[in-house]
Order: C-alpha cells, then structure tokens, then sequence
C-alpha cells in the first residue's frame, strides 16, 4: 500500500483523524485520505485502488456520517478542490460539483431567479451527499430537480447518467457508481425576492424545532411509512436518554448530539437503545438514515 503514497505523494496523507471531518466528531482514523485536484486524478486514484483491490470511500463534509472508533482501512476520497465544488447557472439549468455544498448550490440558484432547490433550505451537506441519498425534508426532495448526474464507476470509468436512467425515493437512490463528480438540475424561473421569503420561513421552522447549533448529524433514523420516528421516540420516553457523551436531543428525539470525550460506541450504543425501545413499545423497527463506516 505503500506505493499509493509513492504515486500520489502531493495528495496522499496517511493515518487522519476522520473525527474532525464529520459533523458528530468522533470516530478513529482513516488508512489513507486522498485529496484529487481534477476529475482527471480522481479518475487516476480510483483505477489505481480497483488493481490493488484496495477500498475507496467518498466523504463530503460528514454531516450525516458516523465513523466507527475502529476508522476505515483504505482510502477515504475528499473532493474538497475547487474543481469539484463550481456552481453554474445557464438560463433555468444549474450545473453543480459535488463537492459544492447544497446550500452553495441553493443560493446560486435563487441569486438567478431560479426556483426548486430552495426547498432544502437548511439541508447541510454537498451536492454528492444529497445526490447519493436523495436529501431533502417535508417540502420536497434534490431528485426531483435532477436532469443528469456525472458519475465515477468503481474501476475508474466516468459517464453521464440521464435522467430517465435515474430514480430517487424517500432518502435514497439509484446512484450506486463509487463517486459522483457532477449534477444537473433544471429548475424554474422565479422572482429572487419571494424564493428569499419562502426560504426564510422555512428556515425559521427548522431553526425552531431542529438542534442545529450542536454537533448532530441530522435525522439519525428515517421515517416509517405515515410515521414520525422523531414522535415514536420521544414517546418511548427517551428525550435526553444519555450514554457517554452521546445524547438523544431534548429539542428534536430523531438527532443525536454529541458532548466533549463522546465515542462512536456511545453514539451506536443510544442507536441500539433506541430502536430496542421503539420496537418493544411500537412493533416498529426504526431503519438507519445516518451513515456508518
Ligand atoms: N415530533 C415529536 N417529537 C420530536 C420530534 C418530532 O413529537 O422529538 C413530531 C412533531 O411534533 C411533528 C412530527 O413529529 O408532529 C414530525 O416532526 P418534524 O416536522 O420535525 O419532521 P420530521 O419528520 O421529524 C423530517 C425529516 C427532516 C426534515 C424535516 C423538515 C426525516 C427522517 N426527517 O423530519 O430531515 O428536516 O422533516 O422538513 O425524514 C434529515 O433527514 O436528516 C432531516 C433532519
């Protein structure tokens, strides 16, 4: 393994702390970070992991991802240059990196007159994030604004993936290549001023019921057919229910926040907890929408 580092010496960095990458902060050590300065590169790196048969993983800003305390052997991909994060608008099509945050994204768009991705408002992450697991909240979700998504197969190839050979659900979707470089989203022509309005209300409800100011990771659940697994939760009686320096949040039962000394273990122990206890009050098992590595 080595040699990964002997033949990208400039963006290779051994043994990081993935813990400062994610949103919760913990969680141990990535094998390998991997930082690619073009598409180009990127393409290069992961040709040469699939010959070594060595593991690659993609990180956007880890804000719906948990790292085991154990960390990830192989490479973890960051696609923090600026040749992965533009934003373009050309009349109502907006062309985004994914390594662009959502709300880059977002404001680039309203700034043009351009309606639809203003509705995840709030929603943190970037582009691939919101792209691989379809984010979005009760006013609507990123795939319905998708015309096509550039993306990075496990050997290296890249291609175009229309929109009809797409699909989104709830929370997730059919994008299961290794990485996703790029998306485009056609959106509809707006007035500026009332986008900003809508936003902004929108902003003040999530602001009002979610803990955004703590280290969380969004909804750690998703929610059962018709159901709210932030109710379900809270009236399982675990509101505030600590382990470690793990926390159920007092303002919203569905987030996880965590404390000064918190383990990835406290962190998955409350998650066992949590669906133990709903699944014993309610008969309903309550299915991860957080990431684990
Ligand atoms: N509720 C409780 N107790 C709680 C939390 C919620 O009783 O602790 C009740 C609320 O009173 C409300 C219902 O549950 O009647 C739904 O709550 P809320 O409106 O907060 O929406 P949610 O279903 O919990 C969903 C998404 C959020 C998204 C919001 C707003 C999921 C799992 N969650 O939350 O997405 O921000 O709608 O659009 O789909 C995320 O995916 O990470 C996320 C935060």
């Amino acid at each position: 393994m080595s040699s990964l580092q002997e033949k990208f010496p400039d963006i290779t960095q051994a043994d990081q702390p993935l813990a400062p990458l994610t949103w919760l902060k913990v969680g141990g050590l990535a094998q390998f970070i991997v930082e690619p300065r073009s598409v180009d590169e990127l393409q290069e790196v992961v040709t040469f992991c699939h010959e070594n048969e060595t593991p690659v993983r993609v990180l956007g800003v880890g804000s719906n991802l948990l790292v085991k305390d154990e960390g990830v052997s192989g490479v973890v991909m960051r696609l923090t240059h600026e040749s992965f994060a533009q934003v373009s608008v050309s009349g109502t099509t907006v062309t985004a990196g994914s390594g662009a945050l959502l709300s880059n994204a977002i404001s680039e768009s309203v700034k043009a007159g351009l309606a639809g991705l203003d509705v995840l408002v709030g929603v943190p992450g970037t582009i691939g994030g919101a792209l691989q697991g379809n984010a979005g909240g009760r006013s609507g979700d990123i795939g319905q604004f998708v015309s096509s998504v550039t993306v990075i197969t496990v050997k290296g190839e890249r291609f175009v993936r229309a929109e009809d050979e797409l699909s989104f659900a709830y929370r997730s979707s059919s994008i299961n290549e290794l990485a996703i470089v790029e998306g485009e989203f056609q959106l509809k022509e707006g007035d500026s001023e009332e986008i900003t309005r809508r936003m902004r209300k929108l902003w003040i409800m999530k602001r009002a019921s979610q803990p955004l100011a703590s280290q969380s990771a969004g909804c750690i659940f998703k929610n059962p057919r018709g159901l709210s697994a932030g109710a379900l939760i809270e009236q399982s009686g675990l509101k505030g229910t600590r382990i470690g320096g793990a926390e159920i949040s007092d303002r919203h039962a569905n987030f996880v926040v965590t404390h000064e000394g918190a383990t990835s273990d406290d962190v998955l122990r409350l998650i066992d907890l949590t669906q133990s206890k709903v699944a014993e009050q309610f008969g309903v098992d309550l299915e991860l929408e957080l990431r684990v590595w």
